[in-house]
């Protein structure tokens, strides 16, 4: 799809990777209706955006909460006048293993990752099929949703379901040219681990891997060609091969780290 002039709802777009994803949208001509919880940084990033001549909005919402997730399909198309793309990018990590995992926080997390995306694809595919051109949805999971890490179990699982999800909404949604398209960053350097949920530190503060720029413009290259799945690095993808292929030797490698 050629994003100049389309509509485009991001989640977690005052941060990280969703920040970096704005200003690569908003260069490439994507009207923008930006999503986050904090009302200052969004309304700010939005201001920023506009008057560098974009097309922004702050919709200030808690994808953790179903009710607000879907709203943001209508109130974009009220305020932009129609919606072509939805990126589900906000997302929560909990850090714990799995005994020791709350399960408040547990919950916590799936609502964020996984139902509050459920519930913004569903009001967004009315507003799509309205569209002569349908519509397209990305979803940021994570290397990690196709092979999983110790520690970070119930994470791993809320990013493979979205890549389940479009699985099959993929096929559901033919007939009506909605498409689907899944990102699989690996470690970024953003402020992810020290803003995850549970108690175990390790790798809060860490700040390794590839700068979220990189991830936008694997974003926005998602828009332009629609491709199913779509990885940042060559490592990512023979990461996610070589596990599929070897999982046991994968085991064995991540068991003698992870030493706890
Ligand atoms: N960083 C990595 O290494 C990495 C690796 C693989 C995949 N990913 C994925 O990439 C995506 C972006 O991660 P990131 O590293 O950019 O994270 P981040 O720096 O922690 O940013 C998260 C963004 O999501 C927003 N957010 C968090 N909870 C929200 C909620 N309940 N409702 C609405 N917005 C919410 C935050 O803004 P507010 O606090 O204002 O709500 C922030 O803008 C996530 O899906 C993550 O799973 C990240």
């Amino acid at each position: 799809m050629n994003p100049r002039q389309r509509v485009v709802i991001l989640t977690g777009a005052t941060q990280g990777i969703g920040r970096a994803a704005a200003f690569e949208l908003a260069r490439a001509g994507c009207k923008l209706a930006l999503v986050a919880r904090r009302a200052k940084p969004l309304h700010a990033l939005a201001a920023e955006l506009t008057a560098a001549g974009h097309t922004a909005i702050a919709l200030p919402a808690d994808m953790g909460d179903t009710a607000q997730a879907a709203a943001l399909a209508g109130q974009t198309a009220a305020a932009l006048g129609r919606l072509d793309v939805v990126i589900n990018n906000a997302a929560i990590g909990l850090r714990d293993n799995v005994l020791d995992i709350d399960e408040a926080e547990h919950r916590r997390m799936w609502e964020v990752n996984y139902f509050g995306p459920v519930a913004l694809i569903r009001a967004a595919i009315p507003l799509f099929k309205a569209n002569p051109d349908g519509g397209l949805i990305v979803n940021i999971s994570s290397i990690v949703g196709r092979r999983a890490m110790p520690g970070i179990a119930g994470y791993c699982a809320s990013k493979a379901a979205l890549e389940k999800l479009a699985e099959s909404l993929r096929v559901e949604l033919r007939a009506d040219n909605i498409r689907l398209s899944t990102v699989y960053p690996g470690v970024t350097r953003t402020r992810f681990n020290a803003n995850s949920l549970g108690s175990d530190p390790l790798g809060r503060g860490r700040r390794l891997g590839v700068p979220p720029e990189r991830v936008a413009r694997a974003i926005l290259n998602a828009i332009h060609r629609e491709r199913r799945d779509v990885f940042i690095t060559l490592f990512d993808r023979a990461f996610v091969t070589g596990s599929a292929v070897l999982p046991g030797l994968m085991d064995w490698l991540l068991a003698r780290r992870y030493r706890r």
